[in-house]
C-alpha cells in the first residue's frame, strides 16, 4: 500500500511539474462544464487564483455571450464524442486586449468508456496571427509598388515629351494664335498627369529624396497657418509639441506633404467640425517598449501623432488604407493617392506609419521618424536668374523623342549640343572631338551601358566633366553618385525651363 501511496504522489508530482510549465494553457471540465483541473497559467491569465476557478463554470471567467459558445461546443463534443480544434478569441482579464487562441479540445472518458467531460490545450497564436498578416500586407504593397513604379517610369518618358514640346509651342506661338490655347490646355493637362505619376513614384519609393536634418516642430510651425487654412472654420488645429524634439532627417518638402496629406484626410473625415491634434515626443523604443505594431526596430524615435474626431474608418478600409487608388470618397472627390503617397515617404525616410481607427470615434495615424544626430548645417542656395549659356554639352538619351526634345531645348538657349543615342555611342563621338565638353547630360537607365559606366569611362579622359543626371526612375538606395562633386539629377518629366536652371546651377556651382 505504502508503494501504491508512493507512485501515486510521484505521478501527481510529475503532472503538476507538467502542467505548471507547459507553455500552452491545459484545463478540463466536467459534464456540468464546471473546472476539474487547470493549469496555473491559465489561472493567470483569467487574473484569478485557482483555488476559485475550480469547480465554477465558464459563466464564471468568460462574459456571458463567449461562455455561451464555449458551452455549445463543449456538449456537441460530449455528445458526438469527436474532438475538435477551434479558434477564439478571447479577453484577458488582466491585460484587456483581445487574444487568439488556439484551441485543441477532447472528450474525457471514464474507464468504461463513459463521456464525463472535456480535456483542452490553448495555444497563444495572436503574435503568430498579426505577424501572418503583417507579412502579407508587405507582400501586397510590395507587389502594388512595384506595378505603380513601372507605370509611372513609362509615364514619365512620354510626359516628358509630351510637355517638352508643349512648352516649346507655347513658347514659339504668339498670344493672338488661336493654336497657343491649344497648346496651353495640352501642358496644363500634360502637368496634371506628371502631378499623378510623382504620387505614383512617391508610392513606389523611387523619388529622389533630399534629405537633411531638421526639427519636425519647426517643420510644422511653418506650415501651421496653412493648415489652419486647409481644415477651414470648423475643424480646430491643436499642436502639442515636445520641447527639445530630437533631429531626424528628412525631406522638408516631402514630410510637410505628409503632413498635409493627413490633415486633409482628417478634414475629410469631420465635415461637421472637430479637432485636429498634432503632437510630436521623443520615443526610444527598447525591447520593454510596448511594440503594438512589432516591427519598430529599437532606436530613438520622434513620434508624430495625427488625431482627428471624424467618422473614422471600418476594418475593411483600414486593411486597404495605403493602397493607391483606394477611396471610399465619391468620383472626382478623391482618387486615393493621397496616403500611398504619405506611405511611399515616410517609408523612404526610414519611417513607420501606422493607423488606428474607430467608426464613429476618430482616427489616429502615428508616424515614427529615426532621430538623427548631426549638426544642422544646410545653407540655402540663393536663386539663379539666368539661364542661357554657350558651353558645349553632350546629350545622351536612348529615346529618341526625349532626347530631339533636350537638344531642341538647349540649342535655343544658346549652348553648343552633341547628341548620342547610346553609351557606346556617347564614347565613340567623344574620342572624335577636337575640343573638350564641359557637361554631359545623361539618362541614369539606358539598355548595355548605364549612365553611370558612361561617366566613369568617359572622366578617364576628362576628369573635370560635369555631369547631369536625368532619370524618372532611380533606384534609392544607391544614389551615391550624387554626392560626387560637379555631379547634379533632374527628374524626369522636367520642363525645357527646369533641365536649363539645373544645369546653369551645375555649370555656376564651384568644385
Ligand atoms: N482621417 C481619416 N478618417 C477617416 N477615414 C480616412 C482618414 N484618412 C483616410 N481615410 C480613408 O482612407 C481612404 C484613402 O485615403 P487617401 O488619402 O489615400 O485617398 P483619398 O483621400 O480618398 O483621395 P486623395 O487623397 O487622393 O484625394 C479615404 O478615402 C478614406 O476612406
Ligand atoms: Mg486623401
Amino acid at each position: 500500500r505504502k508503494q501504491a501511496e508512493e507512485a501515486l504522489r510521484a505521478s501527481e508530482r510529475l503532472m503538476n511539474n507538467f502542467l505548471e510549465n507547459i507553455p500552452s494553457y491545459v484545463f478540463a471540465t466536467d459534464r456540468q462544464h464546471r473546472y476539474i483541473l487547470l493549469s496555473n497559467n491559465l489561472a493567470q491569465f483569467y487574473g484569478k487564483p485557482k483555488e476559485e476557478i475550480l469547480g465554477k463554470t465558464h459563466h464564471h471567467v468568460f462574459p456571458k455571450d463567449l461562455a455561451d459558445a464555449i458551452q455549445a461546443t463543449n456538449e456537441q463534443i460530449m455528445t458526438s464524442g469527436i474532438s475538435q480544434h477551434i479558434e477564439e478569441v478571447v479577453e484577458s482579464t488582466v491585460g484587456g486586449v483581445p487574444r487568439v487562441m488556439s484551441v485543441n479540445k477532447s472528450p474525457l472518458r471514464d474507464e468504461k468508456g463513459q463521456i464525463y467531460g472535456i480535456s483542452g490545450v490553448a495555444t497563444d497564436v495572436t503574435e503568430h496571427k498579426r505577424l501572418e498578416a503583417q507579412f502579407r500586407q508587405a507582400q501586397k504593397m510590395d507587389a502594388v509598388g512595384r506595378l505603380a513604379g513601372g507605370v509611372a517610369h513609362d509615364f514619365n518618358n512620354l510626359l516628358t515629351v509630351i510637355n517638352g514640346y508643349s512648352a516649346l509651342l507655347t513658347d514659339r506661338l504668339s498670344q493672338d494664335d488661336p493654336r497657343h490655347e491649344m497648346a496651353v490646355e495640352t501642358l496644363q493637362a500634360g502637368e496634371r498627369a506628371s502631378e499623378l505619376t510623382k504620387q505614383l513614384l512617391a508610392f513606389s519609393r523611387k523619388q529622389v529624396l533630399m534629405p537633411q536634418p531638421l526639427n519636425f516642430n519647426d517643420s510644422l510651425r511653418l506650415i501651421s497657418s496653412m493648415l489652419d487654412r486647409l481644415l477651414g472654420e470648423e475643424v480646430m488645429l491643436a499642436m502639442d509639441l515636445a520641447p527639445d524634439l530630437w533631429l531626424i532627417n528628412g525631406d522638408k518638402g516631402q514630410l510637410n506633404q505628409v503632413t498635409m496629406n493627413l490633415a486633409i484626410n482628417a478634414r475629410d473625415a469631420m465635415p461637421n467640425g472637430g479637432t485636429l491634434t498634432i503632437a510630436t515626443r521623443n520615443l526610444s523604443v527598447t525591447p520593454e517598449w510596448p511594440d503594438r505594431y512589432g516591427m519598430i526596430p529599437q532606436g530613438d524615435y520622434v513620434h508624430v501623432s495625427v488625431l482627428d474626431t471624424g467618422h473614422g474608418m471600418s476594418p475593411e478600409t483600414l486593411s486597404h488604407l495605403f493602397e493607391p487608388f483606394y477611396t471610399t470618397k465619391e468620383v472626382g472627390q478623391g482618387t486615393g493617392l493621397g496616403l500611398a503617397t504619405v506611405y511611399g515617404i515616410v517609408k523612404q525616410s526610414q519611417g513607420y506609419i501606422f493607423a488606428d481607427s474607430t467608426l464613429d470615434q476618430g482616427t489616429t495615424f502615428h508616424l515614427f521618424y529615426p532621430r538623427v544626430i548631426a549638426a544642422m548645417a544646410a545653407a540655402a542656395a540663393p536663386p539663379v536668374v539666368h539661364k542661357k549659356g554657350s558651353e558645349r554639352l553632350l546629350v545622351v538619351e536612348d529615346q529618341d523623342s526625349v532626347r530631339a526634345l533636350i537638344v531642341q531645348a538647349l540649342k535655343q538657349d544658346g549652348y553648343h549640343v552633341i547628341e548620342a543615342a547610346s553609351g557606346e555611342d556617347a564614347l565613340r563621338t567623344a574620342a572624335l572631338l577636337s575640343e573638350p565638353i564641359q557637361v554631359l547630360i545623361t539618362d541614369v537607365i539606358m539598355p548595355h551601358m548605364s549612365g553611370l559606366v558612361l561617366v566613369e569611362r568617359l572622366r578617364v579622359t576628362w576628369p573635370g566633366i560635369r555631369v547631369l543626371y536625368m532619370s524618372g526612375y532611380v533606384d534609392p538606395s544607391k544614389p551615391a553618385f550624387l554626392d560626387e562633386p560637379g555631379t547634379a539629377f533632374i527628374q524626369k518629366p522636367f520642363l525645357p525651363d527646369h533641365l536649363a536652371r539645373h544645369l546653369r546651377d551645375l555649370l555656376e556651382k564651384s568644385l
